[in-house]
């Protein structure tokens, strides 16, 4: 696939199956997600791979999250929250590592970390995978980055579901870019 291609055609799935991308697939997508834009040089990126019994490593941290969160929480909604990481056979967790830096907000680190979670989408759909970046309530707060064993500079800025689509892809919406664009010339 052309990159333009991969661009316009990458569609996020919800429902997503095995098989998962192999250990050298995996590698390419790392990869890409080191090219992302960073200012400074500073290296913001970690990763957590998540599958198999990982998962239910992952389903105890939202568990316990959320039970952090809110002390009364409904157990149905606990138990929405336990099934959560079960949605794709791989879940990699997008952490920003960020730092004090006279020339680089910690936001533009945080945006530095999307841009490479948003490489490594479009590097799994080139190689035929497919995938939906989450964030809901286990993102950018201090009771997730203590399940997940996170230092006090490091925080999960979301998640990416990654398998194999389950299902028939969503039409892509036709936007009007005159809608999104100023032009000064
Ligand atoms: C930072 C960020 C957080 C998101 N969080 C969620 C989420 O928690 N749950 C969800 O269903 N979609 C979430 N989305 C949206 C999906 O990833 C996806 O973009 C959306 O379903 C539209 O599909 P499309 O990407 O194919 O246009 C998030 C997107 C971004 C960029």
């Amino acid at each position: 696939m052309n990159t333009i291609d991969a661009l316009l055609t990458r569609n996020s799935s919800p429902r997503l199956t095995n098989p998962i991308p192999s250990e050298e697939q995996l590698e390419i997508a790392y990869k890409c997600a080191l090219r992302a834009p960073d200012h400074a040089w500073i290296r913001p990126w970690k990763f957590i791979q998540v599958s198999d019994q990982g998962l239910d490593k992952l389903s105890v941290a939202f568990t316990n999250t959320a039970k952090k969160l809110d002390s009364n929480i409904d157990p149905q909604i606990l138990e929405k929250y336990k099934n959560a990481p079960y949605r794709a056979p791989l879940v990699i967790v997008l952490v920003s590592d960020t730092k004090e830096h006279p020339k680089v907000p910690v936001i533009e680190q945080q945006l530095s970390t999307a841009a490479a979670g948003q490489n490594m989408l479009l590097a799994f759909h080139d190689m035929g995978f497919a995938g939906i970046w989450r964030t809901g309530k286990f993102s950018f707060n201090k009771e997730i980055s203590s399940e997940l064993d996170l230092k006090e500079s490091e925080i999960v800025i979301g998640y990416l579901y990654i398998g194999t689509a389950d299902g028939k892809a969503k039409k892509i919406p036709e936007l009007k870019t005159e809608d999104f664009v100023t032009v000064w010339k």
